[in-house]
């Protein structure tokens, strides 16, 4: 019974270990193997019971030197001393994805890089003159109304800017023409959060101010872009429009991509839906700047990220946007 327990209790971490058990337990000289010499020397009538003693205790000795070989194999391959490192396989780690705001973002930057457009940036929290009064906004104008715009209640000079329109007057105050500028960044307006609305957006700027700049290169900007981003066989529209700072205005509309002219919910059934809000800078706004406007002319357009993402992902809802759901932003794994 002692010599079972001892089997039994015998463990091996190493070869050596294992050797030595073998050495102990199962080779010829093996306390086992003097036992089984001892044979000759039991009386004869004992002898069948005490060699079926032996035979067992030899089985068990058996049975656990295969088990601590397995057990041997199984902790190489654990620790890895043996196994080869396999430097194909791809990171364990969960990497984030690029957010569908920034993807577009990115994109309609990408496209006036190439026709020469810089990147510029502007304060969130701006002042009542570049948000409003230098765009031309009359004093009294809907839009400085407290519904619409977020104001600092013991400072109404100081609001969230409700528009990227303010960038066009900070870079246009500080800088001689030509401009050639692209100005993405947030915006905010004081509506209640819905599926379509919500109290911040964002919003691409873009304005080119030169001599001669005239409404057909705005039309053919504005073609060039729609056809880049949305594809090739897109059909651009232009409505007129009224916005203070720019004259003539118009808004651009796209032809539906979602349904293609069938009719859906994203169009209204109408086949076009409108991406973005332009215009002949006005030349009030430029002599605001301290531009001539004789000698300078130029356009001006104001796009919204979350619609156009909308349109090129289908998201039907903009609070998507902003829940960091990571089933929603798993969808964009693998775009850039
Ligand atoms: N600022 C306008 C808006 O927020 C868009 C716009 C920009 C229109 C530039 C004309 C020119 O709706």
């Amino acid at each position: 019974q002692q010599l079972r327990n001892e089997i039994n209790q015998s463990t091996a971490s190493t070869q050596e270990e294992l050797e030595a058990y073998r050495i102990k337990f199962i080779s010829r000289k093996s306390v086992l193997g003097e036992l089984f010499n001892e044979m000759k020397n039991v009386a004869p009538e004992e002898r069948k019971a005490y060699g079926q003693a032996v035979n067992e205790v030899k089985q068990l000795a058996e049975d656990k030197f295969r088990s601590l070989i397995d057990g041997l194999e199984d902790s190489k391959e654990n620790t890895g001393s043996k196994a080869p490192i396999d430097l194909t396989l791809p990171p364990m780690v969960n990497l984030g994805t690029v957010h569908p705001l920034t993807i577009i973002h990115n994109r309609i930057v990408e496209i006036f890089q190439k026709i020469g457009f810089n990147v510029a940036d502007g304060p969130e929290i701006e002042d009542d003159f570049h948000n409003f009064t230098a765009l031309n906004f009359p004093e009294n104008h809907p839009a400085r109304e407290m519904q619409d715009t977020f104001f600092i209640e013991s400072n109404p000079d100081i609001a969230l800017r409700t528009h990227t329109s303010s960038v066009q007057i900070r870079i246009m105050e500080n800088q001689k023409p030509p401009f050639r500028t692209l100005a993405p960044g947030r915006v905010y307006r004081n509506e209640a959060i819905s599926a379509r609305a919500h109290c911040f957006f964002h919003q691409v700027e873009g304005f080119f101010v030169d001599k001669n700049v005239g409404l057909v290169d705005l039309k053919q900007t504005l073609y060039y872009f729609a056809k880049e981003l949305f594809g090739q066989d897109t059909k651009v529209r232009f409505r007129p429009s009224y916005f203070p700072f720019t004259e003539p205005s118009a808004e651009m509309d796209i032809s539906c991509n979602i349904c293609k002219g069938k009719g859906c919910n994203i169009c209204k059934y109408s086949g076009w839906v409108e991406i973005l809000g332009s215009g002949m800078i006005d030349p009030n706004v430029l002599e605001n700047c301290g531009i001539d406007s004789e000698e300078y002319t130029g356009f001006a357009f104001g796009m919204g990220i979350e619609r156009i993402a909308m349109l090129k992902f289908q998201v039907n809802d903009l609070r998507l946007y902003s829940e960091n759901d990571v089933r929603f932003l798993n969808q964009f794994k693998n775009m850039s």
